[in-house]
C-alpha cells in the first residue's frame, strides 16, 4: 500500500542524496539537442511564412481563458480587446511565425479547470508548460494534431483518465513530464504507441495511478534518456528490451509491484546508466554483478551514481556484485536493504569506491562480524545495518568515518564495548545501537560528538554510571534513551544541560538516589521515563517548569511524599506514578480528574478527598488539619498556657519523630516552641536574619531532625496593628493552597523566656529571595552576573498570575493580597515565584471589591510604600514575609 507520506518520503530520500535530478543530461547531448533541432528547421522550410494576427490563434487563446479559472489574476493581461497576444502573459510567438503562438509557459499560476479541445487549434505550438496547477480532467487527446509539439509539461496537477495515444502522433516530442500529483491522477495503462516517439528523450509518468506492464515498445525508443516509471501501479515483468537502451541514464521503476529477475548483465546493456531506482517492487535473484561495467561515451570512468534495490527479494550470491561495484568512482548511493541477503558481509565492503555517502544494508539477514574494512569508506554519510544478525564488537575503525551523519546499527547480536573510537564521529547527528548485547560503561567519550541530536543505547547490557560527559551534550534534542540496561548510580544533576532535550529515556535501570531537580531545564521535554529505577526522595517540585512535557512515568520506584499539585496544570499529561511509596491525598484538580491521565495504583499510603478515586479518604488527616487551625484562631493572644501546651506536645511529637508530616501533602500543623525557633535559627542570630521591615524580621533557620531550611518569620508585637497582620496572614494562609503562594508551614504563638508575646510563622524558604532584589541587582547578593532572563521573566508573571487568579476566583472567600509588589514575591531555587505577606490580605465579601474595609489603613491607597517606589530601600532586601 501506497501513501502520500510514502511518496514525500521518497521526494525527500532523492533530494537528500543530493544528486542531480533524473532529467540532467550531460552538456554535449544538450548541444547535440540544440544542432539538432536547428537542423530539424532549416530542413522544414515548407512552413507557410505569416506575419498578419492571426485571428484563430486569438480565439483559441481566449477559448483557453474562458476554460480556465484565475484566481490569483494573473492571467489579466488575457483579455478580449487587445489583439497583442504575443504579449500576453506565458505566451510566446515564433521568431519566423510572429503572430503564431509557439510556447505557452503557465507555470504555478493556480490555474484550475480543465485543459480544452481548442487549445488544438494553436497549430503553431511548440510547447506547453503547464506545470504546478490545479487542472483537473484528462489530457484533450486532440493535442495529437499539434505537429509541431516538443514539450508536454504538465507534471503537478490533478489530471484525471487515461494518457491519450494519440499523442504518439505528435513525432517530434522530445519531453514528455506527466508526473502526477496525490489524487486523483492518470490512469489505464501505458499506451504502447507512445513507442512510436522516436525522438523522445525523457518519459516522466511518476507519482500517478498507471497500471498494467511496461510496453516493450518503449525500449525501442533510441534516444530515451530518462525514463521514469515510479510510484504507480504498473505489474508484471520489465520488458527484457527496457534493460537493453543505450542511452538510458536513469531508469525508476521502484514503487510498483513489477517481478522477475534483474539481468546478470545490466551493465553491459544499459552502459551509460547512472540510477538505477528498482526499490519497492518484487524483484528476486541475485543482485548483479556487472554494473562496474557501465561506463560512459567517452570509456573513461563508470557512470553510476545510484542503485537503489531495496525492499525486493535480492540474494547477494557470491557477494561479487560488491567487487564490480569498486571502479564505480561516482557511486554514491547504494540501497540494499529490506532484502534477501544472507552471509557474511566480505571485507571487500571496504573496496567500494571512496565516493560512497549512502550504504543501506538493513533488514537483511546479514550475520559475522563488521569488516573492520569499513572503516575505509570514508566519506560515508549515512550508515544503516540495522536489524540483521551481525555478532561481534564494532570495530574501532568505525572512528574512521569521520564524515557520518547517522549511524545505525540497532537489533543485531553485537556485543563487547562501545568503542572509544565513537568520539571521532564529530559530525554524528543520530547514533542507534539499542537492541544488541553491548556490555561495559557507557564511553564518556559521546561527549566529543558535538553534533548528536538523537543517541539510543536502549536494550544491551550497559552498567556503570551515566557519565556526566554525555549530558554536557546540549546538542541532543530528538532524543537520549538509556532505557533497559543495567546502569547504576545517582542521575548525575548535569542532565540540566539538556536543555534541548526532547525525549529521556532512562527506565528499567538500577539507578538510586533522588531525582535531580535540575531536570527542570530541560524545558523541551516532552517525554520523560524513569520508571523501572530505584529513585527515591520526593517528585521535585522543579517539574512545573517541564510545561510541554505530555509524558512523564515514574512508576516502579521507591518515591515517597505527596503528589504534588503542580501536575493539576499541566494540560495533557500523562502521568504514571504507580507502585511507589507516595503518600497523602491525591490532588483533584486538572488531569487529576481524568482516570486515563493518571496512574496511581500501588501506593499504599495514598488517599482521596472524594470517593470517586477508590482510595482511602483523607477525612481523618484532614479533620486534624482543621482542627489545627481552630485551635490557632482560638488561642489568638491570651491563651498562653494552652500555648505552652501546645508546644509541648510538638515536642512530645516530634520526639515521637512523626516528621514526615511536614512534607505529607496533608500539611498538617506542626508546633515548635520559642526554644525550638531560638535554636533553628542560632538563637535570632544576625547571621541568620534575612530581612527585616516594618511588622519584624524573618530569619533563616533549620529545625532539628528536619532536613529543609525555613523562613522564621517574627512579629513585631509591640507594634500597633501587628499582631493584626499575624492573624491576617494565618487567616489567608490557613484557607488557601496553591503551588505559587508561599506555604505556610505553622505558626507559633507564644511567649519568650521573658514573658513577652512571640508570634512567628514558620515558612518554606526560598532560596532564591525577593523578586525585587532580582530586579534591581545592585542590591541583590549575585550582583550582575545573575540577571533575570526573559523567559524567567515571564515564568514569574505567570506564576504570579496564577497565584492571583485562585485568590480572586478560586478562593472562598476571594482573598485580595492588597499589597502586590516586587519585594513580596519570592523566588525558589527553580526560580518559581510565589506570593508572600498577606499582612494586609483581605477577604472579599460578595458585595465588595476593595480594600478599604481594613482596620489598619482606612484611608488612601493601600499597600506598602515599596509598591509605589521599587527602587527604594524602604523594604530591605529579601525582607517580604
Ligand atoms: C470580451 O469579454 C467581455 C467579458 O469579459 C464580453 O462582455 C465581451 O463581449 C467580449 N468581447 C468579445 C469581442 O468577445
Ligand atoms: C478550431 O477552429 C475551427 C475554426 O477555425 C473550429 O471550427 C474548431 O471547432 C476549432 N477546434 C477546436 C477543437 O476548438
Ligand atoms: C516540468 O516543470 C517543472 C516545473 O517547472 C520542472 O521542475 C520540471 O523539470 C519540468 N520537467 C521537465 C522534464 O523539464
Ligand atoms: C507506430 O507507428 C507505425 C507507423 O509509423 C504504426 O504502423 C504503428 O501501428 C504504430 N504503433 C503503435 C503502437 O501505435
Ligand atoms: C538489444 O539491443 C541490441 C542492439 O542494440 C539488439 O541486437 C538486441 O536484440 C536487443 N535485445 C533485446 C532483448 O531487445
Ligand atoms: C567488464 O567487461 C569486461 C569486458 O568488456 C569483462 O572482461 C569483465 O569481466 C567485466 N567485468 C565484470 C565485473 O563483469
Ligand atoms: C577497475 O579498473 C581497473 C583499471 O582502471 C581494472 O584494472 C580493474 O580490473 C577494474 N575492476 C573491475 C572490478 O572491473
Ligand atoms: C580518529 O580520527 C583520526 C583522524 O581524524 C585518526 O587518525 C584516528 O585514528 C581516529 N581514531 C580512531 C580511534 O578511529
Ligand atoms: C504505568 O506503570 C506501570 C508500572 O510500570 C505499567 O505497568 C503500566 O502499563 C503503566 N501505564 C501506563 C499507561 O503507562
Ligand atoms: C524505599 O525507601 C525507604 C526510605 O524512604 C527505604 O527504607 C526502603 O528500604 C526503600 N526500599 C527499597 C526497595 O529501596
Amino acid at each position: 500500500m501506497r501513501n502520500h507520506n510514502s511518496r514525500l518520503v521518497h521526494k525527500f530520500y532523492h533530494s537528500l542524496c543530493c544528486m542531480a535530478p533524473p532529467e540532467t543530461l550531460s552538456s554535449s547531448v544538450l548541444v547535440a539537442t540544440v544542432l539538432s533541432f536547428i537542423f530539424s528547421f532549416l530542413l522544414v522550410p515548407a512552413l507557410p511564412l505569416d506575419r498578419t494576427p492571426n485571428n484563430n490563434d486569438l480565439q483559441t487563446l481566449l477559448c483557453l481563458r474562458s476554460n480556465l479559472s484565475d484566481p490569483a489574476g494573473l492571467l489579466a493581461s488575457w483579455k478580449n480587446d487587445s489583439l497583442e497576444f504575443c504579449t500576453w502573459a506565458g505566451v510566446s510567438c515564433g521568431e519566423r511565425h510572429k503572430s503564431r503562438v509557439v510556447a505557452l509557459n503557465l507555470d504555478s499560476l493556480e490555474l484550475s479547470g480543465q485543459i480544452p479541445a481548442c487549445i488544438a487549434n494553436l497549430t503553431f505550438l511548440e510547447r506547453i508548460h503547464f506545470p504546478n496547477n490545479h487542472l483537473t480532467g484528462p489530457i484533450p487527446y486532440e493535442l495529437g494534431q499539434l505537429k509541431w509539439l516538443h514539450y508536454l509539461n504538465l507534471s503537478s496537477n490533478n489530471l484525471s483518465d487515461v494518457i491519450p495515444e494519440t499523442l504518439s502522433s505528435c513525432s517530434r516530442l522530445r519531453i514528455v513530464d506527466l508526473w502526477g500529483e496525490f489524487s486523483p491522477s492518470l490512469s489505464g495503462a501505458i499506451p504502447s504507441s507512445l513507442g512510436n516517439l522516436s525522438s523522445l528523450v525523457k518519459l516522466l509518468l511518476a507519482y500517478n495511478n498507471l497500471e498494467g506492464s511496461i510496453p516493450a515498445s518503449i525500449g525501442k525508443i533510441p534516444n530515451l534518456k530518462a525514463l521514469d516509471l515510479t510510484y504507480n501501479f504498473l505489474s508484471g515483468s520489465v520488458p527484457a528490451s527496457i534493460y537493453n537502451m543505450s542511452a538510458l541514464t536513469y531508469l525508476g521503476i521502484a514503487t510498483n509491484t513489477l517481478v522477475g529477475e534483474i539481468p546478470h548483465d545490466i551493465g553491459y546493456t544499459l552502459p551509460r546508466i547512472k540510477k538505477l531506482i528498482f526499490e519497492e517492487n518484487q524483484f528476486h535473484g541475485k543482485i548483479p554483478a556487472s554494473l562496474a561495467n557501465a561506463t560512459n561515451l567517452t570509456g573513461s570512468l563508470p557512470n553510476l551514481v545510484e542503485l537503489s534495490l531495496g525492499t525486493n527479494q535480492l540474494e547477494a550470491g557470491d557477494w561479487s556484485f560488491l567487487s564490480s561495484l569498486a571502479n564505480c568512482t561516482r557511486l554514491v548511493t547504494l540501497d540494499l536493504s529490506e532484502n534477501r541477503i544472507q552471509g557474511t558481509l566480505p571485507n571487500s565492503i571496504g573496496g567500494l569506491p571512496n565516493s560512497l555517502q549512502f550504504l543501506l544494508l538493513s533488514a537483511n539477514d546479514i550475520s559475522g562480524t563488521i569488516p573492520p574494512e569499513i572503516g575505509y569508506l570514508t566519506n560515508l554519510v549515512v550508515l544503516h545495518m540495522e536489524s540483521n544478525r551481525f555478532t561481534g564488537s564494532i570495530p574501532d575503525a568505525v572512528g574512521n568515518l569521520s564524515s557520518l551523519f547517522r549511524l545505525s546499527l540497532s537489533q543485531n547480536k553485537l556485543s563487547g564495548r562501545i568503542p572509544l573510537s565513537v568520539s571521532n564521529l564529530s559530525q554524528l547527528s543520530e547514533l542507534y545501537l539499542q537492541a544488541n548485547d553491548f556490555s561495559g560503561p557507557i564511553p564518556g567519550a559521546f561527549g566529543d560528538c558535538k553534533n548528536l541530536r538523537m543517541l539510543n543505547i536502549s536494550c544491551n547490557n550497559l552498567d556503570g554510571g551515566i557519565p556526566k560527559q554525555l549530558l554536557t551534550l546540549s546538542s541532543l534534542s530528538d532524543g537520549l534513551d538509556l532505557s533497559h540496561n543495567q546502569l547504576s548510580g545517582q542521575i548525575p544533576p548535569e542532565v540540566g544541560e539538556l536543555i534541548n532535550l526532547g525525549l529521556l529515556n532512562v527506565s528499567n535501570n538500577q539507578l538510586s538516589g533522588q531525582i535531580p531537580s535540575t531536570l527542570e531545564q530541560c524545558v523541551h521535554l516532552e517525554s520523560l521515563h524513569m520508571e523501572g529505577n530505584l529513585l527515591e526522595g520526593k517528585i521535585p517540585n522543579s517539574f512545573a517548569e517541564l510545561r510541554g512535557i505530555i509524558k512523564l512515568d515514574l512508576s516502579r520506584n521507591n518515591l515517597s511524599g505527596a503528589i504534588p499539585e503542580l501536575f493539576e496544570f499541566f494540560g495533557s499529561l500523562i502521568l504514571n506514578l504507580s507502585f511507589n511509596s507516595l503518600q497523602g491525598p491525591v490532588p483533584t484538580g486538572g488531569i487529576f480528574g481524568n482516570k486515563s491521565a493518571v496512574y496511581i495504583q500501588g501506593n499504599k499510603n495514598l488517599c482521596g478527598s472524594t470517593p470517586l478515586l477508590a482510595l482511602p479518604l483523607c477525612d481523618a488527616m484532614a479533620s486534624r488539619k482543621n482542627h489545627g487551625f481552630k485551635i490557632l484562631k482560638v488561642l489568638g493572644f491570651s491563651a498562653l498556657s494552652f500555648l505552652l501546651l501546645a508546644c509541648a506536645v510538638a515536642i512530645f511529637l516530634k520526639r515521637k519523630k512523626v516528621r514526615q508530616a511536614a512534607h505529607s501533602s496533608c500539611r498538617e500543623l506542626k508546633r515548635f516552641s520559642y526554644a525550638d525557633l531560638a535554636k533553628a535559627t542560632n538563637n535570632f542570630s544576625s547571621n541568620n536574619l534575612i530581612g527585616s521591615g516594618n511588622s519584624g524580621s524573618v530569619y533563616k533557620g533549620r529545625f532539628e531532625f528536619e532536613e529543609h531550611t525555613v523562613a522564621i518569620k517574627v512579629f513585631k508585637v509591640n507594634q500597633l496593628g501587628v499582631p493584626k497582620s499575624f492573624l491576617s496572614e494565618c487567616e489567608a494562609l490557613r484557607n488557601t493552597r496553591h503551588r505559587n503562594l508561599v506555604r505556610v508551614i505553622t505558626a507559633c504563638s507564644t511567649c519568650d523566656p521573658s514573658g513577652h508575646q512571640f508570634k512567628a510563622l514558620i515558612l518554606e524558604y526560598m532560596p532564591n529571595g525577593s523578586l525585587e532584589s532580582w530586579l534591581y541587582p545592585d542590591q541583590n547578593k549575585y550582583g550582575l552576573e545573575r540577571s533575570l532572563s526573559f523567559g524567567s521573566r515571564i515564568t514569574i508573571v505567570m506564576d504570579i498570575a496564577s497565584a492571583l487568579d485562585y485568590l480572586h476566583n478560586h478562593c472562598m472567600p476571594p482573598v485580595v493580597h492588597c499589597d502586590l509588589k516586587p519585594s513580596n514575591v519570592l523566588l525558589d531555587d527553580d526560580m518559581g515565584a510565589h506570593l508572600a505577606d498577606f499582612g494586609l490580605a483581605k477577604f472579599l465579601q460578595s458585595s465588595s471589591h476593595s480594600c478599604h474595609q481594613s482596620s489598619t489603613s482606612l484611608l488612601g491607597p493601600r499597600g506598602s510604600i515599596g509598591y509605589i517606589a521599587p527602587g527604594e530601600n524602604f523594604f530591605p532586601q529579601n525582607w517580604a514575609l
